[in-house]
């Protein structure tokens, strides 16, 4: 046959479902040694093909629809936490006008209002975090980050009445949300479990909330000032000429805040153990805004994130070897034979790229495992090769009916995906992350609890490459 080489195994369901799942970089390094980029293994059952490199993540990423298809994957443990017509449970068409939908918001000049927003979530976070009270002490960084993060995100994304909501009761449910986003809910997202249950009261307690809020807003007509998400996405109408109803707009809400808290709680845990892991760059970040903002440290503003690079570079870096999602999968929806391969992949399969793999190959990076922010600049001896080789010009792009990105996906950095699911949240990502590391250098030195310069490890059981927790190190408040 034209299929891919298998990974061996001994069980025929189990197949690689658990050598896979303990630690899936390297899984796919050890086979990528033996098999080259293309390769099948059984997970839970399924034949699943990994394309990896430049030219595999632009494979699956790049698939045409009658080929790849997202939803039949994703929809299990989506739909229950999300709710129903939003993201997964729809057709594809509609999901590209819901993401036009908020990629729109997500504007300039909206940015220029989240930054102090941000920044003044996490300083009044570290006045009244009772892990933060000493003038030094230690602390489980992952647990922080999570909150520092929902409090941040709500009040940016989802303005300041949800925001309100969050200290009481919200931050409960979201809790119970989460815990609907478990791998083992792939195959048991339907049983009537504790978790299942409590994800389900969840839900609708959640989407009440703000289809509530929504019917406030809309009495209070021109009254309700704010131009916030939900507000833009209460005035948003599909092309065929339908208002967005009230339960897609609390769904959207919803799959917005759990899309971004994961990947940038995940994100900002790692960037601030990579600091305690080398105080120098801590040190660095420090003085760089002392050098271009001043040693009296104004309130951030947003035009001040474009010029610290180095400010830049830490989520960069961290992104490149700590993404979030380690793999992104695909239905097979047609027989799709592998460019410039014999191989044929059936429908029987699912298609999975892992552009974590291609971040760390030295091929593109030298020095790939080394957690290094200069990197980013174009004279270091670390500099990825695609920049220093390949400039891309006049980068071909296309429209999949939510915005222009990039047509090719042949590159191996990337953290936020390509083509029609990439993702709308990059911009709001980064600001978010640049202007907690921002904050949090002003007020800290951090360094691990030891003194030394070890890293702990990725808890992968989680779907999403988190630090194993507890994540502790140790915080020193700055004079
Ligand atoms: C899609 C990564 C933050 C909203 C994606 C995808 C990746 C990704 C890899 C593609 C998934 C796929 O192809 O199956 C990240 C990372 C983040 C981040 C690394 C932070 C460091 C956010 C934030 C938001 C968001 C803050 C919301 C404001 C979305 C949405 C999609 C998406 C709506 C589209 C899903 C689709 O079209 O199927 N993200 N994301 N993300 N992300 Fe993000």
């Amino acid at each position: 046959s034209n299929e891919p080489p298998l990974v061996f195994h001994w069980f025929p369901f189990i197949g690689s479902t658990v050598t896979y799942g303990m630690d899936p970089p390297t899984f796919f390094k050890e086979n990528r040694a033996k098999f080259g980029d293309v390769f099948t293994f059984v997970l839970l059952g399924k034949k699943t093909t990994v394309a990896m490199g430049p030219s595999g993540n632009d494979f699956v990423l790049n698939g045409k629809l009658k080929d790849v298809c997202a939803e039949e994957i994703y929809t299990v443990l989506t739909t229950p936490v999300f709710g129903k017509d939003v993201v997964y449970d729809c057709p594809n068409a509609k999901l590209m006008e819901q993401k036009k939908f908020m990629k729109i918001a997500l504007t300039t000049e909206a940015f220029r209002s989240y930054v102090p927003i941000i920044s003044h979530e996490v300083t009044d976070y570290f006045k009244r975090c009772a892990d933060f009270k000493g003038k030094s002490g230690v602390v489980d960084i992952p647990k922080r980050m999570a909150e520092i993060t929902i409090f941040t995100a709500s009040h940016a994304l989802q303005g300041s009445i949800i925001r309100n909501k969050f200290d009481v009761s919200l931050a409960a449910l979201y809790h119970d949300l989460d815990m609907g986003f478990t791998p083992v809910n792939f195959m048991l997202h339907w049983a009537p479990l504790p978790w299942n249950r409590k994800r389900d009261h969840a839900q609708r307690t959640v989407a009440k909330t703000y289809m509530d809020t929504i019917v406030e807003r809309r009495a209070m007509g021109d009254a309700d000032k704010e131009l916030d998400m939900m507000k833009h996405l209460m005035n948003s109408t599909y092309k065929n000429g339908t208002k967005v109803p009230d339960h897609e707009v609390a769904h959207m809400m919803i799959a917005l805040l759990m899309a971004g808290q994961h990947s940038s709680s995940s994100t900002s845990s790692w960037i601030m153990l990579r600091l305690a892991q080398y105080p120098h760059i801590m040190e660095e970040l420090y003085q760089e805004q002392v050098k271009v903002l001043g040693a009296d440290l104004p309130p951030l503003k947003y035009e001040d994130l474009a010029k610290l690079p180095l400010n830049q570079a830490i989520i960069k870096e961290t992104l490149r070897l700590h993404a979030p999602i380690h793999s992104i999968m695909r239905a097979v929806k047609s027989p799709m034979p592998v460019p410039g391969t014999k191989y044929v992949i059936p429908t029987s399969h699912t298609l999975l790229a892992a552009p974590g793999v291609s971040a760390s190959d030295p091929a593109y990076f030298p020095n790939p495992d080394a957690w290094d922010p200069h990197r980013w600049e174009v004279d270091s001896p670390n500099a990825p090769t695609i920049i220093r080789n390949a400039v891309v010009e006049d980068e071909e792009k296309i429209d999949y009916g939510y915005g222009l990105v990039s047509k090719g996906s042949a590159s191996p950095y990337l953290p936020f995906g390509a083509g029609r699911h990439r993702c709308i949240g990059e911009h709001f990502a980064n600001l978010q992350l640049q202007t907690i590391v921002a904050e949090t250098v002003r007020h800290y030195k951090f360094r691990n609890v030891d003194g030394g310069n070890t890293l702990i490890g990725t808890d992968y059981a989680s779907l999403f490459s988190r630090p194993l927790e507890p994540a502790n190190i140790h915080y020193e408040e700055r004079d």
